[in-house]
């Protein structure tokens, strides 16, 4: 039996009209010039050992965003010659018998993509830009392609109303989740356990799927970053860290809590507090204009400061900082956007080139906020025995780290807390996840 494949026709909320001022806003922001672009679907990737099944199909974000269809094999076209609203032509296949019969697939609307090669003939001698999943066609040009996949992430980081409503559904169905999990959580519960009593309560308040592949972690396990969930049971005064998020109509919610089994030891509470001082102050700083580059680099600064009350670390933060000492305990960076998957839109402002800093390795964005940015804020710290034990780094922050009272809490685990944030055209962000609890209880 082949799998059936959901097909979307329009995302949450989404009206013709709406998708028509989407298409128009983005168009009007792309330096395509005298070029065409084409923005592929893809199509299902099969297992590959030949179980007539294929990995769950999404088009690609690029041309989801545009059309809002599931629709494989799918181009979207356009010419900007022709306008901004009526340059732009969506290519269909058309469903076949086989389709219909084994996956109930029914006809997405649009050109039937045989219509593809004429229109392209039409407009021969122009230069072709291709975004998406790559669409068969000789001809692509690099150069410019790039250039439009820049202008085109650019243009989608601010989210329209659709797409907030959509992430604000995610962290709707996110919430229900996490209070289940509390229910449950206890020693003697499996990592396992506690991820399927979250994500059935996700199903049950209207997620899609989950955003990605949730997080587990108890223990040691807390402190591997993008730990699966395994069969292990929770220990009296373990952390246990989720790091999961629901997904709606393509749009994801992505949190993280961290949870004490029973009584938490001051040291954990202690470390605990740092991370959500560090979060909320990171949150508040997430303002139009702010760079964010140094809303990490503050964030940084605030754990390293909590980790030197503690007795970890001994120096000043913001040198400890410069020498990226900070990343012994908190080796990621502070977030990310998210939306349209799990790190939408994510990557440099238009321009500009990686900064060399040590202190800024992790980083996975370069920009200055703007409103209507979603982003993730997540600060951490891990005691990670991979980093800790290297001699490297030992030999490298001899002077400072609290080498011994390390290795008292070498398999200690880690503590992230997560939030999604959007930026509002003036004053602090909202924080839309702020319906899960984290008080350290
Ligand atoms: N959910 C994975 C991350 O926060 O990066
Ligand atoms: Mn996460
Ligand atoms: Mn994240």
């Amino acid at each position: 039996m082949r799998r059936a494949a959901r097909f979307v026709t329009m995302p949450v909320n989404m009206t013709p009209e709406s998708l028509r001022q989407r298409r128009a806003r983005i168009a009007a922001a792309l330096p395509l010039e005298n070029a065409l672009l084409l923005i592929g679907a893809g199509f299902p990737v099969p297992l590959p050992e030949g179980s007539d099944q294929a990995y769950p199909f999404r088009s690609h974000a690029e041309y989801f965003h545009l059309t809002g269809a599931e629709c494989a094999g799918g181009v979207l076209a356009f010419d900007p010659r022709d306008g901004a609203s009526a340059g732009w032509r969506s290519f269909v296949p058309l469903v076949t018998e086989a389709e219909r019969v084994w996956e109930g697939r029914t006809q997405v609307a649009g050109t039937p993509l045989a219509d593809l090669e004429p229109w392209l003939a039409a407009r021969r001698g122009r230069p072709i830009a291709m975004l998406g999943a790559r669409v068969a066609h000789p001809g692509c040009d690099e150069e410019i392609s790039l250039r439009v996949r820049e202008a085109l992430t650019h243009a989608r980081r601010p989210k329209d109303d659709h797409e907030i409503d959509a992430i604000r559904r995610a962290a709707a169905a996110t919430a229900p989740g996490y209070a289940k999990l509390r229910e449950v959580l206890r020693p003697g519960v499996t990592e396992r356990a506690l991820q399927i009593e979250l994500e059935a309560e996700f199903f049950r308040q209207g997620a899609d799927r989950t955003g990605y592949g949730s997080i587990v972690g108890t223990g040691s396990n807390s402190a591997i970053l993008h730990f699966e969930p395994s069969a292990r049971a929770v220990q009296a005064g373990d952390f246990v860290l989720v790091d999961a998020g629901a997904e709606v109509g393509r749009y994801v919610a992505d949190v993280t809590r961290t949870y004490v089994a029973g009584q938490p030891t001051a040291f954990q509470r202690d470390l605990y507090q740092v991370v959500l001082q560090a979060e909320e102050r990171a949150i508040a700083r997430c303002v139009v204009g702010a760079e964010w580059k140094a809303v990490h680099l503050a964030a940084a600064e605030d754990l390293v400061a909590g980790l030197v009350q503690m007795g970890v670390m001994h120096g000043k933060p913001a040198s400890l900082v410069e020498q990226e000492a900070h990343t012994l305990f908190f080796p990621h960076g502070l977030g990310h956007m998210v939306g349209l998957g799990v790190r939408d839109g994510s990557g440099r402002a238009p321009g500009r080139v990686k900064d060399p800093r040590l202190s800024l390795r992790t980083l996975r964005m370069d920009l200055p906020l703007a409103a209507d940015y979603v982003l993730t804020v997540e600060p951490g710290l891990y005691f990670i025995p991979a980093l800790l034990n290297d001699p490297a780094r030992r030999a490298r922050f001899s002077d400072c780290v609290n080498w011994p009272l390390v290795d008292q809490h070498l398999h200690l685990g880690g503590v992230r807390i997560e939030d999604d944030v959007l930026i509002n055209s003036s004053g602090a962000p909202e924080i839309l996840t702020r319906a899960i609890p984290k008080r350290l209880e």
